[in-house]
């Protein structure tokens, strides 16, 4: 493998309610980090994981992944960014493709990461899995009056894992501002083009307790 995968797993889990941060919350029995990595460590260009824990909870964390995959664990941030940019930092010498893929997206098809990788290889500085937006978009003011209908065939909805060349990642968080919600984020400021690649209903991001239930039932399904 030529790949390093970040694992962001260090948010709180505010939308899912009350309870242990996300990544360490059940799905089917088991965290939804762990599942997370176990999917990650399935796709054959991986060949380094590290996971950003909630810092509080960093040395149960590698116990727990021990039995699931070699992988390096790192306190993670206030911000997702920060937490991305405290893993970045711990990725050895070696792989020349990173990845970032979020633990809320526990159900991650391991193809997924391989097509993310295989573009990032074939010459992309930045790929995206993303979605057709199903939902008509509205934009509106403060007082929800609308102004206008957004073109929906412009627009798509953004997953992770996002892939990058290592050198263009780590410029993009060296360069970061105020944080953003996802790394092409950072590498577009940067000017650099990032592509799209098909993405997966399965990788869905558990946000709130309706995902949870919906991942339950994929995974019941055979996911
Ligand atoms: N994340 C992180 N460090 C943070 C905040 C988020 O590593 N300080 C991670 C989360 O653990 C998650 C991913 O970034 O895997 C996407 O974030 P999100 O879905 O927003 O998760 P939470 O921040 O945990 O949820 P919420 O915003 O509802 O609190
Ligand atoms: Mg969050």
């Amino acid at each position: 493998g030529d790949v390093a995968v970040l694992v962001p797993a260090a948010g709180a889990g505010v939308r899912l309610g009350p309870g242990a941060p996300k990544a360490l919350r059940p799905l089917a029995g088991e965290p939804l980090l762990v599942h997370a990595v176990r999917r990650i460590a399935a796709a054959p260009s991986v060949h380094t994981i590290v996971v950003a824990a909630p810092a509080a909870d960093v040395e149960s964390v590698r116990s727990m992944l021990a039995p699931v995959a070699p992988v390096i664990v790192v306190p993670g941030g206030a911000e997702r960014q920060a937490s991305v940019a405290a893993a970045l930092a711990a990725v050895p010498a070696g792989p020349e493709i990173v990845l970032v893929h979020d633990a809320a997206r526990a159900l991650i098809p391991p193809d997924l990461v391989e097509s993310v990788a295989e573009a990032v290889r074939s010459g992309h500085d930045a790929v995206i899995p993303v979605l057709p937006v199903v939902d008509t978009i509205k934009e509106v003011d403060a007082g929800g009056r609308v102004l206008g209908t957004v073109d929906r065939s412009a627009l798509r909805a953004v997953q992770t894992p996002q892939g990058f060349r290592r050198s263009v990642l780590t410029a993009g968080h060296a360069a970061a501002g105020d944080p953003l919600t996802d790394d092409a984020g950072l590498v577009e400021k940067q000017g650099v083009a990032v592509v799209c690649v098909p993405g997966s209903e399965h990788a869905l991001k558990i946000t709130r307790p309706f995902d949870l239930a919906l991942a339950e039932h994929l995974l019941a399904a055979g996911a």
